[in-house]
């Protein structure tokens, strides 16, 4: 008899009929006239309840069923007298797949801590918990791009290795086939990178942006998603190594527009969730975070406040707020900085544009004050920045100045200023942090809880 996935069994029409499912047992109880077991196969947070009548079979056929086990049960599909769920399985047939032993299966009883099962992220996604946020991860990845994919964007797959440094911040993963134990050496005795696969030096990237402003200074608008790769030794429940980023790009737009898109996708996202997910959103606001549903509801029905750093910088100035880090202009805003002005003050979602141009990336437009670029960072409850981007310098002259004032080796950016030598055009983008979206929908703390296998300082485990 072909599956029926436990998600597809909540329906009418199936009530009484003959089905077939295959799942892991979350418990198994009962007495010697009738065995339950609740079945969970990852389709659904819900569990299935089988019922196994003891006059059809023997304990022998039980005993070895304990939690964590893998079995198919053909039955018929019933409603059901017991509070908690709509339908049952009356089991006429069992087949066990696989036992787990209970003195060595980790995941016997509900109630693990996060940080316990941290420890066990190769079989955490068998948790309801993990279900849940997995579930939800790939809806929104399916809502990213249905959301660009109906606006005519076209996804541009850019390159995880990479010979320049997008952000500047020099915290790259280096890449190389050399003998680390044996380098190769110049004359000067630095490293001889033409000796490496590559012939210079490379590294993982940071961020697709400078290849998807190629892509969109020809095709238009494109978005990138795919992973970006961070070696910044912070270790804080937002910054992971290893993440995943979604990068549009879109030409003939200025920072006015690189807003409205930002907050449209956004809000996008938020309500497909909702929408597709509530099962296990709700499972996660009961679980973890009760105000849950209200916060996402809150930021799809407000409009993101929009203001300047300068503005920003004021507020928090005038305050009297004691921060941990010192709060003046010219300093990058802190966390704890963006959230008050997100949860304290305006009590929304904002969008600060306008910062220093100290602070931001060497491609950002500057403005006609000389100070500050175009630069716009979308701050959320919990999270504090979600979204980083800008309007592009598009001018040749005022680009190669800042790459030649910030040191960036002109030689290895000669492909990106071809941009502005040849047609070059207003463009602006951004990039959102898909992990720190997961982690606004799910409700979740920490990061390392809303990514399968997460890479951080000291831990690349599985
Ligand atoms: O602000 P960032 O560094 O911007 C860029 O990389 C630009 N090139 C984007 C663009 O304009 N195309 O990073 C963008 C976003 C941040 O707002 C944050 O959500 C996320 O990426 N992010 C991280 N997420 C998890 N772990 C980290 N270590 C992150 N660093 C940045
Ligand atoms: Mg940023």
């Amino acid at each position: 008899m072909k599956r029926t996935k436990i998600t597809d069994l909540f329906n009418p029409e199936l009530i009484g009929k003959e089905v077939c499912v295959m799942g892991w047992v979350r418990t198994r109880r009962g007495n010697k006239h009738v065995q339950f077991i609740a079945l969970n196969d990852g389709s659904t947070v819900k569990n299935v309840q089988i019922v196994f009548d003891m006059a059809q079979f023997t304990d022998d056929q039980l005993k070895p069923i304990t939690t964590g086990s893998s079995i198919k049960v053909d039955g018929v599909l019933v409603e059901s007298m017991g509070k908690g769920q709509s339908v049952e399985v009356q089991a006429k047939s069992l087949e066990i797949f696989g036992t787990a032993d209970p003195e060595s299966y980790p995941l016997q009883k509900k109630g693990h801590t996060l940080e316990f099962l941290r420890e066990k992220a190769h079989l955490r996604p068998r948790t309801n918990t993990f279900g849940a946020i997995l579930r939800v991860r790939s809806a929104l990845a399916f809502a990213i791009h249905k959301f660009f994919q109906e606006r005519g964007f076209f996804y541009l797959n850019t390159p995880l290795i990479t010979g320049s440094d997008c952000e500047g911040a020099g915290a790259m993963f280096q890449v190389t086939t050399l003998d680390l134990n044996n380098l190769p050496k110049c004359e000067d005795g630095k490293v001889d990178y033409s000796a490496d696969f590559f012939g210079k030096p490379t590294a993982l990237t940071v961020s697709g942006q400078l290849e998807g402003e190629l892509g969109a200074t020809a095709l238009g608008a494109i978005y990138t998603f795919g992973p970006t790769f961070r070696a910044e030794n912070s270790n804080t429940p937002r910054h992971l190594s290893e993440f995943w980023m979604i990068e549009p790009e879109v030409a003939f737009f200025d920072i006015a527009d690189n807003m409205d898109l930002a907050e449209d996708f956004i809000k996008y996202c938020i309500a497909y969730a909702l929408d597709h997910c509530k099962d296990d959103i709700d499972f996660l606001a009961e679980h973890y975070d009760p105000e849950l549903v209200e916060r996402l509801k809150f930021v799809l029905d407000n409009e993101f406040v929009r203001l300047t750093y300068t503005e920003g910088v004021k507020i928090l100035e005038e305050s009297g707020h004691k921060f941990e880090f010192p709060v003046y202009w010219g300093a990058d805003l802190q966390s704890e900085h963006e959230r008050f002005l997100v949860e304290e003050h305006f009590k929304k979602p904002v969008i600060l544009t306008d910062y220093p141009k100290e602070i931001k990336a060497f491609y950002m437009k500057l403005n006609e004050d000389g100070k500050t670029v175009r630069a716009m960072d979308v701050l959320f409850p919990k999270i504090g920045e979600i979204i980083g981007g800008s309007e592009r310098e598009e001018n040749y002259d005022k680009l190669s100045k800042r790459i030649e004032e910030l040191d960036i080796p002109m030689k290895d950016m000669w492909w990106y200023l071809d941009t502005r030598r040849f047609g070059t055009v207003p463009h602006a983008g951004f990039g959102l942090g898909f992990e720190r979206l997961v982690l606004f929908v799910t409700g979740m703390t920490n990061i390392r809880d809303v990514i399968p296998f997460p890479r951080t300082p000291n831990n690349a485990e599985f």
